[in-house]
Protein backbone atom coordinates (compact mmCIF):
# COMPACT_ATOMS: atom_id res chain seq x y z
CA UNK A 1 0.00 0.00 0.00
CA UNK A 2 1.37 3.81 -0.70
CA UNK A 3 0.97 5.99 2.07
CA UNK A 4 -0.10 10.00 1.49
CA UNK A 5 2.12 12.13 3.72
CA UNK A 6 2.88 15.65 4.67
CA UNK A 7 6.07 16.41 4.64
CA UNK A 8 6.90 19.87 5.73
CA UNK A 9 10.53 20.39 5.57
CA UNK A 10 10.53 23.68 7.66
CA UNK A 11 13.50 25.66 8.29
CA UNK A 12 17.28 26.10 8.91
CA UNK A 13 18.56 22.36 9.02
CA UNK A 14 15.04 21.16 8.21
CA UNK A 15 15.47 20.21 4.71
CA UNK A 16 19.04 19.07 5.41
CA UNK A 17 17.30 16.45 8.17
CA UNK A 18 14.36 16.02 6.29
CA UNK A 19 15.88 14.75 3.05
CA UNK A 20 17.84 12.28 5.01
CA UNK A 21 14.57 10.91 6.71
CA UNK A 22 13.00 10.68 3.56
CA UNK A 23 15.40 8.94 1.82
CA UNK A 24 15.70 6.31 5.20
CA UNK A 25 12.17 5.85 5.27
CA UNK A 26 11.68 5.10 1.44
CA UNK A 27 14.93 2.47 2.01
CA UNK A 28 13.21 0.56 4.77
CA UNK A 29 10.59 -0.17 2.08
CA UNK A 30 7.73 2.11 2.78
CA UNK A 31 6.11 3.54 -0.54
CA UNK A 32 5.10 6.63 -0.08
CA UNK A 33 3.42 9.75 -2.31
CA UNK A 34 4.64 13.19 0.09
CA UNK A 35 2.65 16.61 0.16
CA UNK A 36 5.68 18.89 0.51
CA UNK A 37 4.60 22.48 1.87
CA UNK A 38 7.74 25.00 2.55
CA UNK A 39 8.42 28.36 3.05
CA UNK A 40 10.11 29.81 -0.41
CA UNK A 41 13.65 29.63 1.71
CA UNK A 42 17.55 31.32 -0.10
CA UNK A 43 20.60 30.02 1.77
CA UNK A 44 18.40 28.28 4.29
CA UNK A 45 16.49 31.03 5.12
CA UNK A 46 12.40 31.89 4.59
CA UNK A 47 12.46 34.97 2.18
CA UNK A 48 8.62 34.09 1.97
CA UNK A 49 5.91 33.24 4.07
CA UNK A 50 5.01 29.11 4.52
CA UNK A 51 2.14 28.28 2.93
CA UNK A 52 -0.36 27.14 6.87
CA UNK A 53 -3.51 27.18 5.19
CA UNK A 54 -2.28 24.63 2.36
CA UNK A 55 0.00 22.51 5.02
CA UNK A 56 -3.00 22.21 6.99
CA UNK A 57 -5.21 21.50 4.63
CA UNK A 58 -3.01 18.86 3.53
CA UNK A 59 -2.82 17.24 6.84
CA UNK A 60 -6.43 17.05 7.32
CA UNK A 61 -6.06 14.69 4.21
CA UNK A 62 -3.43 12.55 4.75
CA UNK A 63 -3.80 12.31 8.39
CA UNK A 64 -0.19 12.20 8.98
CA UNK A 65 2.60 14.45 8.96
CA UNK A 66 6.24 14.69 9.13
CA UNK A 67 8.01 17.95 9.83
CA UNK A 68 11.43 19.53 10.78
CA UNK A 69 11.66 22.66 13.08
CA UNK A 70 10.38 26.00 11.74
CA UNK A 71 11.84 29.32 13.16
CA UNK A 72 10.04 31.78 15.29
CA UNK A 73 10.62 35.20 16.22
CA UNK A 74 11.68 35.63 19.94
CA UNK A 75 10.02 38.62 22.04
CA UNK A 76 7.56 39.98 19.28
CA UNK A 77 7.37 38.64 15.43
CA UNK A 78 4.84 36.36 14.00
CA UNK A 79 3.09 33.67 16.11
CA UNK A 80 5.04 30.12 16.55
CA UNK A 81 3.94 28.22 13.40
CA UNK A 82 4.71 25.02 15.46
CA UNK A 83 1.85 26.39 17.92
CA UNK A 84 -0.81 27.21 15.34
CA UNK A 85 -0.48 23.91 13.35
CA UNK A 86 -0.84 21.99 17.09
CA UNK A 87 -3.71 24.13 17.98
CA UNK A 88 -5.34 24.07 14.16
CA UNK A 89 -5.20 21.14 14.01
CA UNK A 90 -6.18 20.21 17.30
CA UNK A 91 -3.06 17.90 18.05
CA UNK A 92 -4.05 17.53 21.65
CA UNK A 93 -0.76 15.28 23.26
CA UNK A 94 2.57 15.46 22.61
CA UNK A 95 4.84 12.62 23.23
CA UNK A 96 8.43 12.51 23.31
CA UNK A 97 10.28 9.35 24.21
CA UNK A 98 13.49 9.72 26.13
CA UNK A 99 16.25 7.20 26.26
CA UNK A 100 19.56 6.42 26.19
CA UNK A 101 20.75 5.87 22.54
CA UNK A 102 24.05 2.98 22.74
CA UNK A 103 27.28 4.81 22.03
CA UNK A 104 26.05 8.35 22.89
CA UNK A 105 27.81 9.63 25.69
CA UNK A 106 25.82 10.73 28.07
CA UNK A 107 25.15 11.71 31.94
CA UNK A 108 22.88 8.48 32.66
CA UNK A 109 22.53 5.04 31.60
CA UNK A 110 19.00 3.39 32.07
CA UNK A 111 17.27 6.25 30.95
CA UNK A 112 13.35 5.12 29.69
CA UNK A 113 10.97 7.62 29.82
CA UNK A 114 8.08 9.06 28.34
CA UNK A 115 6.79 12.62 28.49
CA UNK A 116 3.09 13.30 27.85
CA UNK A 117 2.23 16.80 27.16
CA UNK A 118 -0.53 18.86 26.88
CA UNK A 119 -0.41 20.60 23.57
CA UNK A 120 -3.35 23.12 22.99
CA UNK A 121 -3.59 25.21 26.07
CA UNK A 122 -1.60 26.52 29.39
CA UNK A 123 0.72 29.86 28.63
CA UNK A 124 0.77 28.62 24.92
CA UNK A 125 -2.81 30.06 24.66
CA UNK A 126 -1.05 32.69 23.42
CA UNK A 127 -3.68 35.31 24.89
CA UNK A 128 -1.58 38.24 25.93
CA UNK A 129 -2.20 41.78 26.48
CA UNK A 130 -0.36 45.07 27.71
CA UNK A 131 -2.57 46.51 30.76
CA UNK A 132 -1.30 49.74 31.05
CA UNK A 133 2.76 50.67 29.58
CA UNK A 134 5.11 48.31 31.56
CA UNK A 135 1.80 45.83 32.91
CA UNK A 136 1.67 42.92 30.67
CA UNK A 137 -0.66 40.15 31.41
CA UNK A 138 -0.58 36.65 29.99
CA UNK A 139 -3.27 34.34 30.53
CA UNK A 140 -2.83 30.54 31.28
CA UNK A 141 -5.79 28.32 29.99
CA UNK A 142 -6.70 25.20 31.76
CA UNK A 143 -9.78 22.85 31.17
CA UNK A 144 -11.23 20.10 32.75
CA UNK A 145 -11.96 18.48 28.96
CA UNK A 146 -8.49 19.59 27.56
CA UNK A 147 -6.62 17.80 31.32
CA UNK A 148 -8.92 14.89 31.02
CA UNK A 149 -8.57 14.27 27.46
CA UNK A 150 -4.54 14.12 27.53
CA UNK A 151 -4.79 12.10 30.85
CA UNK A 152 -6.79 9.72 29.09
CA UNK A 153 -3.93 9.36 26.26
CA UNK A 154 -1.31 9.20 28.91
CA UNK A 155 -3.32 5.98 30.57
CA UNK A 156 -4.28 4.65 27.73
CA UNK A 157 -0.76 5.02 26.03
CA UNK A 158 0.85 3.37 29.59
CA UNK A 159 -1.48 0.62 28.83
CA UNK A 160 -1.14 -0.06 25.48
CA UNK A 161 2.71 -0.21 26.00
CA UNK A 162 3.68 -2.12 28.71
CA UNK A 163 4.11 1.54 31.13
CA UNK A 164 3.43 0.64 34.70
CA UNK A 165 3.62 3.81 36.19
CA UNK A 166 2.26 7.91 34.93
CA UNK A 167 3.48 11.01 37.42
CA UNK A 168 1.12 13.67 37.09
CA UNK A 169 3.63 16.86 36.81
CA UNK A 170 2.13 20.40 38.69
CA UNK A 171 2.60 23.48 40.50
CA UNK A 172 -1.27 23.29 42.31
CA UNK A 173 0.56 24.34 45.67
CA UNK A 174 0.63 27.37 44.00
CA UNK A 175 -1.74 27.84 41.14
CA UNK A 176 -4.88 26.11 43.25
CA UNK A 177 -7.05 27.21 40.51
CA UNK A 178 -5.20 26.36 37.58
CA UNK A 179 -3.13 23.56 38.01
CA UNK A 180 -5.48 22.09 40.86
CA UNK A 181 -7.92 21.85 38.02
CA UNK A 182 -5.43 20.10 36.13
CA UNK A 183 -4.49 17.64 38.36
CA UNK A 184 -8.39 17.12 39.70
CA UNK A 185 -8.45 15.53 36.08
CA UNK A 186 -6.08 13.51 36.15
CA UNK A 187 -6.95 11.55 39.56
CA UNK A 188 -10.44 11.19 38.09
CA UNK A 189 -9.11 9.34 34.98
CA UNK A 190 -6.81 7.67 37.25
CA UNK A 191 -9.21 5.81 39.17
CA UNK A 192 -10.11 3.79 36.02
CA UNK A 193 -6.67 2.50 35.58
CA UNK A 194 -5.87 0.71 39.19
CA UNK A 195 -2.94 -1.31 37.27
CA UNK A 196 -1.07 1.40 36.34
CA UNK A 197 0.59 3.40 39.37
CA UNK A 198 -0.19 7.07 40.05
CA UNK A 199 2.06 9.20 41.28
CA UNK A 200 1.92 13.27 41.71
CA UNK A 201 5.29 15.71 41.84
CA UNK A 202 5.52 19.15 41.85
CA UNK A 203 7.50 20.39 39.14
CA UNK A 204 10.90 22.15 40.60
CA UNK A 205 11.27 18.38 42.45
CA UNK A 206 10.69 17.09 39.56
CA UNK A 207 13.19 19.08 37.38
CA UNK A 208 16.02 17.81 40.73
CA UNK A 209 14.70 14.71 40.84
CA UNK A 210 15.19 14.03 37.11
CA UNK A 211 18.79 15.51 36.89
CA UNK A 212 19.64 12.83 40.39
CA UNK A 213 17.47 9.79 39.62
CA UNK A 214 15.48 9.94 36.48
CA UNK A 215 15.64 5.95 36.07
CA UNK A 216 12.62 6.21 39.04
CA UNK A 217 10.00 7.99 36.40
CA UNK A 218 8.55 5.96 33.80
CA UNK A 219 5.56 8.35 32.13
CA UNK A 220 5.46 11.74 32.70
CA UNK A 221 1.98 13.93 32.49
CA UNK A 222 2.24 17.49 32.08
CA UNK A 223 0.59 20.56 30.95
CA UNK A 224 1.96 22.62 28.46
CA UNK A 225 4.75 24.97 29.31
CA UNK A 226 5.98 22.64 32.40
CA UNK A 227 5.86 19.65 29.24
CA UNK A 228 8.03 21.83 26.77
CA UNK A 229 10.67 22.84 29.41
CA UNK A 230 10.86 19.50 31.52
CA UNK A 231 11.20 17.41 27.75
CA UNK A 232 14.38 19.56 26.77
CA UNK A 233 15.87 18.84 30.00
CA UNK A 234 14.84 15.15 29.80
CA UNK A 235 16.95 15.13 26.36
CA UNK A 236 19.80 16.63 27.68
CA UNK A 237 20.07 13.50 30.31
CA UNK A 238 20.41 10.99 27.02
CA UNK A 239 22.36 13.19 24.68
CA UNK A 240 20.72 16.07 23.82
CA UNK A 241 18.31 17.42 20.99
CA UNK A 242 19.65 15.58 18.23
CA UNK A 243 18.99 12.00 19.29
CA UNK A 244 15.12 12.42 20.98
CA UNK A 245 11.53 11.99 18.14
CA UNK A 246 8.48 13.18 18.87
CA UNK A 247 4.99 13.16 18.20
CA UNK A 248 2.07 15.56 18.44
CA UNK A 249 -0.79 13.28 18.16
CA UNK A 250 -4.44 13.90 17.86
CA UNK A 251 -7.83 12.04 17.32
CA UNK A 252 -7.85 12.86 13.64
CA UNK A 253 -4.13 13.41 12.90
CA UNK A 254 -0.43 13.11 13.45
CA UNK A 255 2.43 15.38 12.98
CA UNK A 256 6.36 13.78 13.62
CA UNK A 257 8.95 15.73 14.69
CA UNK A 258 11.82 16.39 15.97
CA UNK A 259 12.39 18.20 19.13
CA UNK A 260 14.94 20.60 18.17
CA UNK A 261 15.23 23.97 16.78
CA UNK A 262 16.36 25.59 13.25
CA UNK A 263 19.92 25.16 14.46
CA UNK A 264 20.91 28.45 12.74
CA UNK A 265 24.63 27.88 13.93
CA UNK A 266 25.33 24.91 11.38
CA UNK A 267 22.50 25.35 8.26
CA UNK A 268 24.40 24.47 5.03
CA UNK A 269 27.73 23.27 6.61
CA UNK A 270 26.09 19.26 6.56
CA UNK A 271 26.59 18.25 10.02
CA UNK A 272 23.61 18.57 11.01
CA UNK A 273 22.10 15.08 12.61
CA UNK A 274 19.17 13.60 11.58
CA UNK A 275 18.35 10.93 13.98
CA UNK A 276 16.02 12.90 15.94
CA UNK A 277 13.74 13.44 12.84
CA UNK A 278 14.29 9.91 11.31
CA UNK A 279 13.28 8.43 14.62
CA UNK A 280 10.29 10.37 14.68
CA UNK A 281 9.96 8.70 11.61
CA UNK A 282 10.00 5.73 12.89
CA UNK A 283 7.58 6.49 15.79
CA UNK A 284 5.32 7.77 12.35
CA UNK A 285 5.86 4.28 10.67
CA UNK A 286 4.38 2.90 13.73
CA UNK A 287 1.46 4.92 13.45
CA UNK A 288 0.69 4.07 10.14
CA UNK A 289 1.27 0.27 11.18
CA UNK A 290 4.25 0.11 9.16
CA UNK A 291 5.73 -1.48 12.41
CA UNK A 292 8.08 -3.79 10.99
CA UNK A 293 9.67 -0.80 8.54
CA UNK A 294 10.11 1.12 11.97
CA UNK A 295 11.75 -1.82 13.74
CA UNK A 296 14.02 -1.75 11.27
CA UNK A 297 14.68 1.88 10.92
CA UNK A 298 15.00 1.70 14.57
CA UNK A 299 17.56 -1.52 14.37
CA UNK A 300 19.66 0.22 11.80
CA UNK A 301 20.53 3.30 13.87
CA UNK A 302 21.01 1.35 16.72
CA UNK A 303 23.68 -0.91 14.68
CA UNK A 304 25.59 2.77 13.43
CA UNK A 305 25.47 4.02 16.81
CA UNK A 306 27.08 1.29 18.34
CA UNK A 307 29.51 0.78 15.66
CA UNK A 308 30.23 4.35 16.34
CA UNK A 309 32.02 4.78 12.73
CA UNK A 310 29.57 7.22 11.20
CA UNK A 311 27.87 9.15 13.46
CA UNK A 312 27.73 13.26 13.43
CA UNK A 313 29.83 15.55 15.77
CA UNK A 314 27.45 16.69 17.90
CA UNK A 315 27.41 13.35 19.12
CA UNK A 316 31.06 12.77 18.97
CA UNK A 317 31.48 11.68 16.05
CA UNK A 318 33.07 12.89 12.88
CA UNK A 319 30.40 12.02 9.88
CA UNK A 320 28.80 14.42 8.21
CA UNK A 321 24.91 14.38 7.60
CA UNK A 322 24.91 12.68 4.13
CA UNK A 323 27.43 9.73 5.59
CA UNK A 324 24.81 9.05 8.42
CA UNK A 325 22.48 8.85 6.25
CA UNK A 326 24.38 6.40 3.85
CA UNK A 327 25.36 3.89 6.68
CA UNK A 328 21.59 3.79 8.36
CA UNK A 329 20.49 2.51 4.82
CA UNK A 330 23.21 0.29 4.57
CA UNK A 331 22.61 -0.78 8.15
CA UNK A 332 18.83 -1.45 7.06
CA UNK A 333 18.29 -5.33 7.59
P1 LIG B 1 18.20 24.67 18.30
O1 LIG B 1 17.68 23.35 18.71
O2 LIG B 1 17.96 25.09 16.91
O3 LIG B 1 19.78 24.74 18.57
C1 LIG B 1 20.38 24.53 19.85
C2 LIG B 1 21.80 23.95 19.66
O4 LIG B 1 21.69 22.57 19.28
C3 LIG B 1 22.59 24.62 18.54
O5 LIG B 1 23.96 24.66 18.91
C4 LIG B 1 22.44 23.69 17.35
O6 LIG B 1 23.51 23.71 16.43
C5 LIG B 1 22.32 22.33 18.03
N1 LIG B 1 21.47 21.40 17.26
C6 LIG B 1 20.11 21.42 17.20
N2 LIG B 1 19.68 20.44 16.39
C7 LIG B 1 20.78 19.79 15.94
C8 LIG B 1 20.97 18.69 15.07
N3 LIG B 1 19.95 18.03 14.49
N4 LIG B 1 22.24 18.32 14.79
C9 LIG B 1 23.28 18.94 15.36
N5 LIG B 1 23.15 19.98 16.21
C10 LIG B 1 21.92 20.40 16.49
O7 LIG B 1 17.57 25.74 19.33
P2 LIG B 1 17.50 27.34 19.26
O8 LIG B 1 18.80 27.88 18.76
O9 LIG B 1 17.00 27.73 20.59
O10 LIG B 1 16.34 27.67 18.24
C11 LIG B 1 16.57 28.07 16.89
C12 LIG B 1 15.22 28.25 16.20
O11 LIG B 1 14.50 27.02 16.15
C13 LIG B 1 14.28 29.26 16.87
O12 LIG B 1 13.70 30.07 15.87
C14 LIG B 1 13.22 28.40 17.52
O13 LIG B 1 11.99 29.05 17.63
C15 LIG B 1 13.16 27.25 16.55
N6 LIG B 1 12.64 26.00 17.17
C16 LIG B 1 11.73 25.27 16.45
C17 LIG B 1 11.24 24.10 16.94
C18 LIG B 1 10.27 23.33 16.12
O14 LIG B 1 10.05 23.65 14.98
N7 LIG B 1 9.64 22.30 16.66
C19 LIG B 1 11.66 23.56 18.27
C20 LIG B 1 12.67 24.38 18.91
C21 LIG B 1 13.12 25.56 18.38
Amino acid sequence: MTHTITLLPGDGIGPEVAEAAREIVEAAGVSVKWEEYSAPLEDGKRVGEFPREQAVASVRRTHVALKGPMATAVAGGAPSINVALRKELDLYANLRPVRNVAGVSSRWTGVDLVIVRENTEDLYAGLEHTVVPGVVESLKIITERASTRIARFAFEYAQKNGRKKIHAIHKANIMKLSDGLFLNSIRDVAKEYPEIEYREMIVDNTCMQLVMNPAQFDVLLLPNLYGDVVSDLAAGLVGGLGVVPSGNIGDEAALFEAVHGTAPDIVGKGIANPTALVMSAAMMLNYLDEVEASRRISGALDKVYREGKYTTRDVGGTASARQFTRAVIGALS
